[in-house]
C-alpha cells in the first residue's frame, strides 16, 4: 500500500509530504554549524543558537494543544479569507499542499483560490541566519492584492526560565523597530551582548511586535486578530510577549510572481557598545546583517551554497546496490540524520525538549561513528571536548552543555559504560583519518586544576591517549565478584538501574540511588570492554608499541575469561548480576529472561568464539525477533522491581521494557555480519528501516526518512508504532552496519579493508568512498552467490596479495582515484 502522506523523490534527495495532517508532525532540521532550527511539515518549530536551552531565539511549547502550534508562520489574507501555506495554524482547506523535506531546508507550498505561496526555509552554512524565501504567484485569471503577515514569537533565550518564570518574564520584553527590521533586545541592558533581528526584504506596509495585539489575549494562533482584520497595528511590546510580524502588501497581475525573503538572525555585539543612546540599542551589526541579506541574489546564493555543501558531504560515501532501501537511506537520509545527531546529540527534537539534555557523553561518542567520514575535523574537536569532561579517575560527566562545554550531572552520573565509548570513537577517528597526532592532544581532566605558571604556561594537560588508558584502567579497577565490570548507575541501558532501589515517585530514576560499594555487574559492559580493549591494542600495534598492545590484550584476556566463565546462561549471555548477586537475563527468571544488548556486545567483543556467540544470536532470532525489529528483552516485565529500576517502570512492550529499541538492533545486525550471515543482517536492517515502513505508515506514524529510537513491541497494544525519531544512536550505528558490515568498506589503520557480508542473492554492488582524501571506486561481484568471503581484490589493475577475508587496500595519495575490483567467493 502506498503511503497516503507522501513519497520519496530520490533524484532530488527530498521527501515530499503531500498532506499536512501527517500521523504526527514530521520534522526537519535547519542548520549545521551554530544556528539551528526545528521545522515541521506545517512550519512549526523554533530556532536556537548553539544551545537549545541557553540560547533559544524563538518560542515553542512542546506537547501543546493543538500539537505543534507555534513556528515560522505566514498568514495569507486574500479576498477576505485567511489561510497558511503550511495549513497551520488556521487550517483553512488548501487546494494544494506540499512540503518538500530537503537536506537542510524545507519548502512548504500552499495554494488556494488561485494564489500560490511557497516558503523555502533554510540556514546557510557558516551563517547565523535563518532565511525564508517566499514566492507568491497569482494563478488566477484576475488581479490579486493579497496581504501576507509573518509571525514568530521571541523567546527570552534561557528556555526553562522562558517557559516557567512569568513573574519575571512578563516584565522584561523589549523590542525596537527600524524600517522593516524588528529587533528583539530583551536583556541587552544587563548581561547579554546579543539580540535577535527579524527583517523582511519585501514591500512591508506594517508590523506588530506585541503578541497580545497580533493574536489577542483570549484568541488562539488560528484566529489571530491581525491577519483576520487584514491590518497590522504597529504595536510595540512593553513586557508580556514580544513577537515579530510584518505586513506585506502585494499587487499581482494574473500569472505574476513576486519573491522576497524574511531573515531571522542572531547578532552578537562583539566589541561594539551596547547602546547608541540611552535605551537605544547600537544596531550597527544588525543593520549590516539586514543589508547583507537584502542584497540581490544573496538568498539564492546561500541556498546554492547549502546544496553544494550537501553534494560534497554525501560524495564521501555512495552506494548502488540491489536493495532500494539500503541505497536510498545510505546515500542520503542516514548520513543526513548522522549530521543531526552529531550536532544535537539528544538535545532538541519533537521528543527532546532542548531543556533536559545537552551533549551526552555516551551518545556523542557513538554519534561520531556515523559522522567521522563526513567532516573529520569536526569529529576531532568533538573528541577533545568530550575527553575534557572526563575526570582523572575515569568517571565521565554524562553530559555537557553545548554552549559552555562544561560537564554536569543534571541527568545523572556513574554510568560505567561511558568512558569505553571514547575508546571506540577515538579509534574510529584515527582509522578514518590516519591522524595519530590527535592522540597527543592535551585534553586534561575536568577535576584537575592546571595552574598557570609564572611564565604564563599552564601545567601540561594529559593527552587523549592518556584518557583512553584511563578508561581501560577504570573498567579493570571496577570489577565485581565474578570479575565482570561493575555497572554503576546503569550501562548503555539507562533504565537498568541495579543500584537505584527507588520507592519515591518524586525522584528521577536517572539520578536516584547510590553506587558506592555496589557489586552489581554488567555483561554488556564486559562485551563492550572486550571490543574497546582490542581497538586500543590494535592502535598500539599500529603505533609500533607492541608491549603496550600486549599489556592491553592481557587485560582483555582477563575480562574475556570472566565473561566466558560467568556471563553465560546456557543458551545465551546473561545481562547482568544485580546488587544482591542474582543473575539478570536468565532462563530461570519468569520475566526478562533474555536481553538483546549482551548478545550483541559479547559477539562484537569476540566472546564465545567456540560457537556460543552464534548460539546467542540464534537465541535472539528465536526469542526476540519480530517483523518490526528485535525487542529488548523477553518476557516483558509486568510488575515494578525495585532491584531493576526504570526498566520495569514502563508498560510492557515500550521503550526499554521489551520495546524494539532500534539502536541495539544494529549490534545484532553487525554481529551477523561478523559471523557471515548477510541475509539475516539485511533482513534485520529492513525490519527497522523507516523507508520500508511506508506501507504501514498509519501504524508506524513517524517520518519515513529517519530512524526512530523505538518501535512498540508485540507486548504493547500499539505494536509497530514508532517513537523518538531523529536523535538516536540508531543513525550512526546503522551507517556502520550498512557501510562497514553489509557493504564491508571498513576504514582501518593501514588503509581501507574490504570485507562485505551481503545477502546471497545479491549479484554485487558498487561503492564510492572518500578516504583520507582519495576516492575509491569499489565494484564488488558475487558470482558464486556467497554471503561473505573475498576471493580476489584488484586495485588499479594489480592483484592484492592474500586478499582473503578482507584485504586492506593501502591508503592512496590524496586527490587520486583508485579503482578497486572485488570478487567474492
Ligand atoms: C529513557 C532512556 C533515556 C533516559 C535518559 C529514560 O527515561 O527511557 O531511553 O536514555 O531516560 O535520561
Ligand atoms: C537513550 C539514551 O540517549 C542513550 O544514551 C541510552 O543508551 C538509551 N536511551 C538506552 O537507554
Amino acid at each position: 500500500m502506498a503511503n497516503p502522506y507522501g513519497h520519496f523523490d530520490d533524484e532530488r534527495r527530498e521527501y515530499v509530504i503531500t498532506r499536512p495532517d501527517t500521523p504526527w508532525p514530521w520534522l526537519n532540521y535547519l542548520g549545521q554549524d551554530d544556528l539551528f532550527g526545528l521545522c515541521t511539515n506545517t512550519g512549526g518549530g523554533y530556532t536556537f543558537w548553539r544551545d537549545a536551552k541557553l540560547r533559544r531565539l524563538t518560542r515553542y511549547r512542546y506537547n501543546n494543544v493543538p500539537l505543534d502550534s507555534g513556528g515560522r508562520y505566514l498568514y495569507v489574507h486574500d479576498g477576505g479569507t485567511v489561510w497558511n501555506p503550511g495549513w497551520k495554524p488556521v487550517k483553512a482547506a488548501l487546494d494544494r499542499y506540499e512540503c518538500r523535506v530537503g537536506l537542510g531546508y524545507s519548502r512548504i507550498t500552499g495554494e488556494r483560490d488561485g494564489l500560490e505561496v511557497s516558503q523555502l526555509v533554510f540556514v546557510p552554512p557558516g551563517h547565523d541566519v535563518e532565511l525564508w524565501q517566499v514566492s507568491v504567484r497569482n494563478t488566477s485569471p484576475g488581479r490579486k492584492q493579497p496581504r501576507l503577515f509573518s509571525f514568530v514569537e521571541f523567546a527570552f533565550y534561557e528556555a526553562l526560565v522562558d517557559l516557567t518564570n512569568y513573574q519575571r518574564t512578563y516584565s522584561i520584553g523589549e523590542v525596537e523597530v527600524e524600517g522593516a527590521a524588528i529587533y528583539h533586545v530583551t536583556e541587552l541592558r544587563e548581561r547579554r551582548d546579543h539580540y535577535t533581528v527579524f527583517a523582511c526584504t519585501g514591500p512591508v506596509t506594517g508590523f506588530d511586535t506585541s503578541r497580545e495585539a497580533f493574536v489577542g489575549v483570549h484568541e488562539g494562533l488560528h484566529e489571530a486578530r491581525v491577519p483576520f482584520s487584514g491590518r497590522a497595528t504597529g504595536s510595540i511590546a512593553h513586557g508580556w510577549n514580544p513577537i515579530g510580524s510584518h505586513e506585506v502588501s502585494l499587487d499581482l497581475e494574473p500569472g505574476e510572481e513576486q519573491t522576497f525573503a524574511f531573515v531571522l538572525g542572531f547578532v552578537q555585539q562583539g566589541d561594539l557598545p551596547k547602546f547608541e543612546a540611552p535605551q537605544v540599542a547600537d544596531k550597527r551589526r544588525g543593520r549590516e546583517f539586514v543589508a547583507r541579506w537584502s542584497a540581490p541574489g544573496a538568498v539564492d546564493e546561500a541556498f546554492a551554497a547549502l546544496n553544494h555543501s550537501w553534494d560534497e558531504l554525501l560524495d564521501g560515501f555512495r552506494v548502488e546496490c540491489p536493495d532500494p532501501h539500503v541505497t536510498r537511506m545510505a546515500n542520503t537520509w542516514n548520513q543526513y540524520q548522522c549530521m543531526a545527531t552529531f550536532n544535537l546529540s539528544r538535545s532538541a527534537s519533537l521528543f527532546e525538549s532542548g531543556i533536559g539534555r545537552g551533549m551526552g557523553f555516551r551518545d556523542s561518542n557513538q554519534d561520531l561513528l556515523g559522522f567521522v567520514h563526513m567532516v573529520p575535523a569536526r569529529a576531532r574537536q568533538r573528541l577533545l571536548d568530550l575527553a575534557a569532561t572526563q575526570l582523572s579517575d575515569g568517571t565521565c560527566f554524562h553530559q555537557y552543555q553545548p554552549l559552555t562545554k562544561k560537564g554536569n550531572a543534571d541527568v545523572g552520573g556513574d554510568f560505567y559504560d561511558d568512558h569505553l565509548w571514547l575508546v571506540l570513537s577515538t579509534c574510529a577517528y584515527v582509522k578514518e583519518t590516519g591522524d595519530v597526532s590527535v592522540l597527543d592532544e592535551p585534553c586534561g581532566y575536568a577535576d584537575v586544576e592546571y595552574p598557570v605558571r609564572s611564565d604564563g604556561a599552564t601545567d601540561p594537560r594529559e593527552s587523549l591517549l592518556h584518557h583512553l588508558e584511563t578508561s581501560i584502567a577504570y573498567t579493570m579497577a571496577k570489577r565485581g565478584p565474578h570479575g565482570l565490570p561493575l555497572i554503576g548507575h546503569a550501562d548503555w541501558n539507562d533504565c537498568l538501574n541495579l543500584n537505584c532501589f527507588s520507592t519515591e515517585p518524586n525522584e528521577s530514576f536517572q539520578t536516584a540511588g547510590d553506587v558506592a560499594g555496589s557489586q552489581a555487574e554488567s555483561v554488556m559492559i564486559a562485551g563492550l570492554f572486550l571490543a574497546a580493549a582490542e581497538e586500543l591494542a590494535a592502535l598500539y600495534d599500529h603505533l609500533g608499541r607492541p608491549s603496550d598492545a600486549h599489556r592491553v590484550r592481557g587485560q582483555r584476556a582477563e575480562v574475556l575469561a570472566a565473561t566466558e566463565a560467568h556471563g553465560w546462561d546456557g543458551e545465551w549471555w546473561l545481562r547482568a548480576y544485580d546488587a544482591a548477586g542474582a543473575p539478570v537475563g536468565t532462563h530461570a527468571d519468569d520475566e526478562g529472561r533474555i536481553f538483546v544488548e549482551s548478545q550483541g556486545w559479547c559477539a562484537l567483543g569476540g566472546a564465545g568464539a567456540d560457537g556460543r556467540a552464534r548460539q546467542a544470536l540464534e537465541a535472539v532470532e528465536t526469542h526476540l525477533a519480530t517483523p518490526n525489529g528485535i525487542v529488548l528483552q523477553q518476557p516483558a516485565y509486568t510488575r515494578y522491581r525495585l532491584e531493576l529500576g526504570e526498566i520495569t517502570s514502563y508498560p510492557p512492550g515500550v521503550k526499554e521494557n521489551a520495546g524494539i529499541f532500534c539502536h541495539n538492533n544494529t549490534w545484532i545486525h553487525l554481529a551477523w555480519c561478523r559471523l557471515g550471515d548477510g541475509d539475516r543482517a539485511l533482513a534485520g536492517y529492513l525490519s527497522v528501516c523507516p523507508s520500508a515502513k511506508e506501507d504501514q505508515i498509519d501504524t508506524y506514524r513517524l517520518e519515513p526518512y529517519v530512524y526512530a529510537q523505538t518501535i512498540a513491541g508485540p507486548d504493547s497494544p500499539t505494536f509497530g508504532e514508532a517513537k523518538n525519531s531523529w536523535l538516536t544512536g540508531t543513525a550512526a550505528w546503522t551507517f556502520v552496519v550498512v557501510s562497514q558490515g553489509i557493504l564491508g568498506v571498513q576504514p582501518d589503520h593501514a588503509g581501507l579493508r574490504i570485507d562485505p557480508c551481503i545477502p546471497r542473492s545479491w549479484p554485487g554492488f558498487r561503492v564510492t568512498r572518500r578516504f583520507r582524501g582519495a576516492t575509491y571506486e569499489i565494484t564488488v561481484t558475487n558470482p558464486d552467490g556467497v554471503s561473505k568471503g573475498v576471493r580476489s581484490i584488484v586495485v588499479d589493475g594489480r592483484a592484492v596479495e592474500g586478499a582473503v577475508d578482507g584485504a586492506v587496500v593501502p591508503a592512496a595519495p590524496a586527490g587520486t582515484v583508485v579503482a578497486v575490483e572485488v570478487v567474492l567467493g
